[in-house]
């Protein structure tokens, strides 16, 4: 069976008392998901908790961080480190996402550290990677992105406990989101690169992903499931979206 991840990336928005309202209405509204989906929600790092007790124990639901610093502990004011986010109820944690890239300048050998210690507090770490507009112009997407692979996951040969996201920057929050036929090529040559060195990993497309788009992208088999920002933030629309993504 094909099974299918549907990520949704909250970023700097839902606080914990309107998580607890959001999980509860989306819940009502999934109801029953078919058994070859599963949800992954990145909430803001004060909603892990109430995220975590909504959504309990069920199988097929998971909840994550956006983003942890290195370090197990210590002096760090402001920063979250896996084992932290882990207690509170995290099992997965986004690292290099774009905006932690251009908007807070986290570099290769940044993300590097953060998939190493994602990986110590058991959480299971969701590279993303992706080219920028001036990049993909230039031809330069596959070289962007393997630069990318190459950084965070050079020390982690033969290890597939991890998930790719290709997130494209210029196609996020800008409703302009990569054609299926462009996302399929990027995850191709993703999957010929990591299969000699990791193995086989689920590679998410990302990037102004909504529910008009997303039977059509989802039907390139190279695709194993959806990174969703703006798109996630309602919870009927975003169960609607799980649910009739796929027939
Ligand atoms: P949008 O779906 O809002 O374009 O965001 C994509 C994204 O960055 C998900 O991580």
């Amino acid at each position: 069976m094909r099974y299918l991840i549907f990520a949704a990336n909250w970023k700097m928005n839902i606080a914990p008392r309107e998580a607890r309202e959001y999980a509860r209405a989306f819940l009502a509204a999934a109801g029953d998901l078919p058994e070859d989906r599963v949800v992954w929600f990145f909430p803001p790092a004060v909603s892990i908790e109430a995220v975590a007790q909504s959504i309990g124990g069920r199988e097929n639901l998971l909840v994550g961080a956006q983003d942890i610093y290195w370090e197990p502990k210590g002096a760090f004011t402001g920063a979250i480190s896996g084992q932290l986010a882990a207690q509170a109820g995290a099992r997965a944690a986004l690292i290099g996402h774009s905006e932690r890239r251009h908007v807070f300048g986290e570099t290769d050998e940044q993300t590097a550290k953060k998939v190493a210690a994602a990986l110590a507090a058991n959480l299971h770490p969701v590279l993303c990677v992706g080219e920028t507009l001036a990049q993909r112009e230039a031809g330069q997407t596959m070289d962007v992105v393997t630069r990318q692979l190459e950084a965070a996951l050079a020390g982690h040969a033969g290890q597939a406990r991890m998930t790719i996201a290709y997130e494209p920057v210029w196609a996020i929050g800008t409703g302009r989101n990569a054609t299926p036929k462009d996302a399929a090529d990027v995850h191709s040559a993703i999957r010929a690169w990591l299969m000699p060195r990791t193995g086989w990993m689920p590679i998410l497309y990302g990037g102004s992903v909504n529910l008009k788009n997303v039977a059509e992208l989802l039907a390139e088999p190279e695709l194993d499931g959806v990174l969703v920002g703006g798109a996630s933030l309602d919870p009927q629309a975003w169960a609607e979206l799980v649910r009739t993504a796929v027939a």
